[in-house]
């Protein structure tokens, strides 16, 4: 029988020292959620990276197979791997590059050199699970070259690529010394999807623009093979957001933090550490409301939980001072004895906690500068059982092509971000629930499970399409 392999970088487990002893935990991420009914099945199996550097044979043996307990293989990273493949090239040359922050990008050829390295070394580890049938399913932008490793290796194989970040423009392609082998890498898959259908655009004028290969309704022509391309924009587990947000726990949390926050109205912001996230501009367009509409002082604060996140990286490390310094200076400037501008909270929150902040929330403000889908902002309307509530939403956020019965708005108008949170809060409550109905059918509808389903059909479907014009 033949199995599924899903490979990324970061396995749904992430292994955690603590002292001495390993802990395992679910990682960040809707990813797991989505393909675990796949990964469980059968034979089937989750390669990927266990986010520690593990540092002895006995260690590795352990990590090995508590994780195969639960189907997935470990690919282990040295420490010099995690520098330069993980921090170096994934995350300071294809990360923001891929983002337009192309000032913050490096290019060594020392990462550039690891990102092969590492790259090569899934790949062994794939091929070490996968049949020559096998259907293998790679996830991201760690990993652009395997599948044309994949597919020199296993020339039978279904390859399906899935990138979860946006794909920019041509002209940033252009900038990466590496850019051919990086979309040759791709072109190894049967099928390639994006979030949306303005990356699946600039993917296909770069492969046009760069290796002069032309396509039709998203059928690429390579010399050798037919490739898919199409878009799949990701969901959410919607029943397990709306469950937790109706749970026990949750509405007992809510009840604890309206008291202390003496009913205080609520706008909130979550993300990972990232400044793509637009965080530091989110902070100033609050403090701009507070300046223009003196009378929401004292009666509405920002939740802010920011998640720690490749803290290694200088970029990340720098964002971090500055939303310190911004959250002070603003708390410092507004605050009084019984109100608090901004609660601020840098760590993760388990999901009945996150659950009851959203419940909590009349406002959540999602506005990155550039962000591939966003989860956060399907979260909120799914957690949304009584319909009220406003969401703000990037036009730069890959999930605003879907929800634009949103307040959508450009994250670096602060102006108007300002205007928006204003309007969020005095909007009638027929048009809040007439926008929040229209967006949760449609998160409702095309939840994590529905997105698994297509991009697998899809893929099953690019390689009848393969077999047919191998043998016309
Ligand atoms: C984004 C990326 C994922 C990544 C996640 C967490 O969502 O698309 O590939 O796993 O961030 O980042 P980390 O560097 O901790 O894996």
């Amino acid at each position: 029988m033949s199995r599924t392999i899903i490979v990324s970088n970061r396995l749904p487990t992430k292994v955690i020292r603590t002292e001495n002893t390993l802990t395992f935990q679910p990682s960040e991420g809707g990813l797991a959620t989505g393909l675990g009914s796949i990964y469980r099945q059968d034979s089937n199996v989750w390669v990927g990276w266990p986010g520690l550097f593990v540092e002895d044979e006995a260690e590795e043996k352990h990590v090995q197979e508590e994780l195969l307990n639960d189907s997935m293989v470990p690919v282990f990273l040295t420490e010099a791997e995690i520098r330069d493949f993980y921090e170096g090239f994934s995350n300071s040359t294809l990360w923001p590059t891929f983002h337009y922050f192309t000032q913050y990008a490096t290019y060594e050829q020392e990462h550039w050199d690891a990102y092969v390295a590492v790259n090569e070394k899934f790949c062994r580890a794939v091929l070490e699970q996968a049949g020559p049938d096998d259907t293998i399913w790679v996830h991201d932008y760690q990993l652009l070259l395997l599948p044309e490793l994949l597919r020199r290796a296993r020339p039978d194989c279904t390859i399906g690529f899935f990138l979860h970040i946006p794909f920019p423009s041509q002209e940033l392609i252009r900038v990466l010394p590496w850019r051919m082998e990086l979309l040759q890498g791709l072109l190894g898959a049967d099928l390639i999807g994006f979030h949306t259908y303005g990356y699946m655009r600039h993917f296909l004028s770069a492969v046009s623009q760069l290796l002069g290969l032309n396509s039709q309704n998203g059928q690429l022509e390579t010399p050798t093979r037919t490739v898919l391309v199409d878009a799949f924009p990701m969901g959410i587990d919607y029943e397990r957001y709306a469950k937790a947000a109706a749970s026990e726990a949750a509405l007992t949390h809510e009840g604890e933090y309206r008291e202390a926050l003496r009913n205080t109205r609520v706008i909130l912001s979550i993300d990972r550490l990232d400044y793509t996230k637009g965080i530091a501009q989110r902070l100033r367009a609050f403090e701009v409301l507070l300046q223009r509409y003196p009378e929401w002082r004292d009666k509405v604060s920002l939740i802010m939980v920011v998640v720690p996140s490749r803290d290694q990286v200088a970029q990340y490390a720098s964002l971090k001072e500055e939303i310190d310094e911004l959250v002070g200076r603003i708390n410092a400037q507004f605050s009084t004895i019984s109100w608090t501008p901004i609660h601020y909270f840098y760590r993760s929150f388990p999901l009945e906690e996150l659950a009851a902040l959203y419940r909590l929330a009349e406002v959540a403000l999602v506005t990155p500068m550039r962000d591939g889908m966003n989860l956060v902002a399907k979260e909120f309307v799914a957690s949304k059982a009584d319909q009220r509530g406003v969401l703000i939403l990037s036009e730069r956020a890959g999930a605003a092509r879907e929800l634009s019965d949103a307040i959508i708005i450009n994250p670096t108008d602060v102006g108007q971000l300002a205007e928006s949170m204003h309007d969020a809060l005095v909007m009638p409550e027929e048009e809040q629930i007439a926008r929040m109905a229209a967006m949760q059918a449609l998160v409702k509808q095309y939840d994590v499970f529905s997105w698994t389903k297509l991009f697998m059909d899809r893929l099953s479907y690019a390689k009848i399409k393969q077999l047919t014009l191998a043998t016309e």
